[in-house]
């Protein structure tokens, strides 16, 4: 009945309202995301409960990012939990150091290309090179692919264009900011619907609001599901 194209955001406050959601949801969901908010207040058990006892798959939201040695250790600890998706920044030596800290575990590393939170005075206060960012991202995202990543976290804005990269082929492209037809946007401004998602080219979409905040998050999960489903969804790059 679940779709694990579809990754339920757990934006929960805390374990149990996660554990609860994850109930409701029951065989509608079958891939959960695990944020650091959560992490910081026991996400981790939570990732591994759901895992082993619930035969869910996990991605874990951390996006690392610190000197080789030390994302090479931190990805090394949590590749012994079996999780499947975890992010990390998409800085070509970042990523080589969380490719062998993933060595010997089937955990896939996803870079994070440039935060759609970020605007391009942002990235001027940050000394970020001149450029657009859709631009920068694309470069980013082929850096990150060349480095070993198995995949990108992207805007849905972006994800037709990194689809068309060279360097995307057999790579994975997630993609957050996704609203059902007619959802509520939240503070989501560049949103696309699963169907156009999927059509891009997208592997999997998070959902958090949409189906936490619910009346009924098991019929909303799955209304997303027979979204992507549908004919629309069909993807011409792929
Ligand atoms: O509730 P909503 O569907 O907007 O949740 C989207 C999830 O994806 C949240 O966990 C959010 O932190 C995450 N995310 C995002 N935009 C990014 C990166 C991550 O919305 N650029």
């Amino acid at each position: 009945m679940s779709d694990d194209r579809l990754i339920v955001a757990l934006d929960v406050p805390n374990v149990l309202a996660g554990m609860d959601l994850a109930t409701k949801l029951g065989d509608a969901a079958s891939f959960y995301k695990i944020g650091l908010g959560m992490l910081t207040g026991g996400g981790l058990a939570l990732a591994n409960e759901l895992k082993s006892e619930h035969g869910k798959k996990i991605f874990l939201d951390m996006k690392f990012f610190d000197i080789g040695a030390t994302v090479e250790a931190a990805v090394r600890g949590v590749a012994q939990f079996d999780l499947d998706l975890l992010t990390v920044h998409g800085d070509p030596h970042v990523v080589r150091a969380a490719r062998e800290g993933a060595a010997g575990s089937n955990m896939k590393i996803l870079a994070v290309t440039i935060l759609t939170s970020l605007d391009r005075d942002d990235l001027d206060g940050s000394l970020i090179k001149a450029g657009s960012i859709t631009d920068l991202v694309q470069e980013r995202a082929g850096r990150a692919f060349d480095a070993g990543a198995d995949g990108v976290i992207a805007s849905p804005q972006e994800a037709a264009l990194i689809r068309a990269l060279p360097e995307a082929a057999g790579k994975l492209i997630v993609t957050p900011g996704v609203r059902p037809v007619g959802a509520d946007l939240g503070d989501q401004k560049r949103v696309a619907t699963p169907a156009q998602a999927i059509a891009d080219g997208v592997d999997h979409i998070v959902v958090g609001r949409p189906i936490w905040k619910a009346a009924d998050p098991r019929a909303a999960a799955l209304a997303i599901t027979a979204e992507m489903a549908s004919p629309q969804a069909k993807s011409p790059n792929k």
